[in-house]
């Protein structure tokens, strides 16, 4: 028999969103300290997986501190993705395997999957149904939108529930919608209403009173934040507490630690790789633009380290 949940759904639930490219271990650990309630790796390519596995599990290698764990994959081949999961049972301390239903990337979608199986209810189902099925994992998830072109957020959460998933996260646009149209809370309650299993909400959720308000608004079990902890990962402890405080040396030593964890999962090419973490970092502060600049002609990792710990201490 499979364990039952280990994910306490009896709390509200503040989860990090999956940013493909940004939410690596290191990323994962440092907003982990904050308090985020689950973590989920960068969607891994079932296809990738199955095909270059010694490459792809560096994607969702987990730090010690995740717990639970969720890893997300996409796909849409019954086969490949019975393959992929049959890779994942072999690996310990995943508690969920999420699929993505929902990115737009017309790379993805062109290959039929992310958002693409919003389009083929019949597939969603069949993919979810197979993962329940051979997954050695606690929980089987979904990640959807609201539809692909049109509005049938009930009509797909339904499907989802039906094949058996265990919870549902919902970004309340439809994929048309990218990232920047107006995301409809009124959907993701009505999604909330007409499912059993626990709903999680998300799109532009960046403050406590907005976490708050959507909580209250649809009912949901918890939210689940992308962009607005890159460069904030102490947003999960004021989401969590209302307090909006944290002070410039904490800020500090968090990134410079966020900056070793990279080295030392990436090797080198972590210097480069922090850059993006930089920009966003150093939002805010005076004489950022010459900061970025800087860092972004360095490539001696113990140089950046010392310009980072000077830069974020003014
Ligand atoms: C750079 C970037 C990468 C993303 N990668 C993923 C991904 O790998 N899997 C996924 O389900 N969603 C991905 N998303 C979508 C986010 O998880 C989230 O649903 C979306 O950004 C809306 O939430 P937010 O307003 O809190 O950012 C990504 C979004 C961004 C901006």
């Amino acid at each position: 028999m499979k364990p039952s949940y280990s994910i306490d759904f009896s709390t509200t639930q503040y989860w990090l969103a999956p940013l493909a490219g940004w939410t690596d271990l290191p990323f994962r650990q440092t907003v982990k300290k904050f308090g985020a309630d689950l973590t989920v790796s960068e969607m891994v390519s079932s296809n990738a997986l199955v095909h270059n596995p010694k490459r792809t599990v560096k994607l969702f290698e987990k730090s010690p501190l995740e717990d639970p764990y969720a890893v997300q994959i996409n796909g849409n081949s019954v086969d490949i993705v019975t393959k992929a999961v049959e890779i994942l049972n072999g690996f310990d301390g995943i508690d969920s395997i999420d699929l993505n239903a929902g990115c737009p990337s017309p790379k993805i979608v062109r290959s039929g999957s992310g958002s693409a199986l919003l389009q083929d209810l019949g597939l969603l189902q069949e993919i979810l149904l197979t993962i329940k099925k051979r997954s050695n994992k606690s929980m089987t998830s979904v990640k959807i939108r609201l539809g692909f072109d049109k509005k049938i957020g009930v009509d797909v959460a339904k499907v989802c529930e039906d094949s058996g998933v265990d919870y549902l996260v919902v970004h309340g646009r439809t994929k048309t919608g990218g990232y920047t149209s107006e995301v409809d809370y009124r959907a993701i309650k009505e999604i909330k209403s007409a499912l059993g299993i626990p709903v999680i909400a998300n799109g532009d959720i960046t403050s406590f009173e907005k976490a708050r308000e959507v909580l209250d608004y649809t009912g949901c079990d918890g939210v689940m934040i992308g962009r607005g902890a890159m460069g904030k990962p102490w947003i999960f402890e004021q989401l969590k507490s209302g307090s909006s405080v944290t002070s410039p040396e904490l800020k500090r030593d968090v990134i410079v630690e966020h900056f070793d964890n990279m080295i030392q999962f990436h090797g080198n090419y972590g210097v480069v790789m922090f850059r993006k973490h930089l920009h966003r970092y150093s939002k805010g502060y005076s004489k950022a633009t010459n900061f970025r600049d800087t860092i972004n002609s360095l490539e001696d990792a113990k140089e950046v380290r010392e310009r980072i710990y000077h830069f974020f201490s003014q």
